[in-house]
């Protein structure tokens, strides 16, 4: 990799919150007219009754078409545990290609065990349009967005970098909340650490978007924040705290943590980019729930 991204660039982001979920789906561009990327879009899904609906997706497309913005990418930060992927929705909407980091394929071993998917279903990442390696870099009109590795949270976690703004994905929360949690298959604090510290090497005034928001009580979401305001006052790894404390707190702290309510849906849609498992005779598709192992 040897181009670096103009960290002079400062691209249009817009944040959609999904208060269902705490998910923030990210449209960013530079001209209006012009190509764009959105991020982490969110599918509604009730456990309750297993219906999805595409409510906070319009919202996106809503957006997409009033600025008259042509999407270039739909990016997952990772296969989310909270919540189902907007992403085949927002591309056959609205076009695009799907991508995500390449170590989605260690995501897809290990959870095609945990739901024993059937021997069609391909662990190689081929369920995606394109898959990125750590600094690779993909055209956004004027712009370049940068792909960086920020394993931790799960293998696969990439964080995507346009000009000076940087959306982290699951590694850091607002400053008040922290980090992400580290215990799910392939999670790794000590990991986490060092792709922190990769993202706080940038630029102090490195506008950060975060991938949640779980506001404390009093406290309106707020999702944007900078590298100088992380390092200053973040809960968990502001300067000065190193590896081991920080791996002592993380581990902790998950031991502490309920699943996501939506992981098992979650996850077994989101390693298929998305799609729904292949429907069954009877022309519904089904989801499945490994009882007594996660
Ligand atoms: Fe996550």
């Amino acid at each position: 990799m040897t181009f670096s991204p103009s960290m002079n660039a400062s691209p249009q982001v817009h944040g959609f919150f999904d208060s269902g979920t705490w998910t923030v789906t990210y449209v960013v561009h530079a001209e209006s007219g012009g190509p764009c990327a959105i991020i982490d879009p969110v599918l509604d899904y009730d456990p309750k009754s297993g219906r999805t609906r595409t409510t906070s997706a319009d919202q996106v497309i809503e957006h997409v078409r009033s600025h008259g913005l042509q999407v270039a990418w739909i990016l997952e930060t990772h296969a989310h545990a909270d919540h189902l992927s907007a992403a085949p929705y927002l591309k056959a909407q609205l076009g695009g290609q799907t991508a995500i980091g390449a170590k989605i394929t260690a995501v897809q071993k290990v959870f095609k065990g945990i739901f024993n998917l059937s021997s069609d279903f391909a662990v190689d990442g081929s369920q995606f349009d394109r898959l990125l390696a750590d600094g690779e870099c993909l055209p956004l009109g004027g712009l370049q967005l940068q792909a960086l590795s920020v394993p931790g949270h799960t293998p696969a976690c990439m964080a995507y970098r346009v000009g000076d703004a940087v959306f982290v994905g699951d590694t850091l929360f607002m400053p008040d909340v922290g980090s992400a949690r580290c215990d799910f298959p392939g999670g790794d604090a000590r990991s986490l650490y060092a792709s922190v510290q990769k993202i706080l090497s940038l630029p102090p005034q490195t506008r950060l978007f975060m991938c949640h928001d779980y506001p404390p009580e009093g406290r309106a979401v707020k999702f944007e924040t900078t590298v100088a305001e992380q390092r200053a006052a973040n809960i968990h790894l502001k300067d000065g705290i190193g590896e081991a404390e920080f791996v002592r707190m993380r581990t902790a702290r998950d031991a502490t943590l309920a699943m996501p309510v939506l992981i098992l849906p979650a996850v077994q849609v989101n390693i298929r980019a998305g799609e729904m498992p292949p429907a069954e005779a009877n022309g519904v598709a089904y989801l499945k729930i490994p009882l007594n192992v996660l």
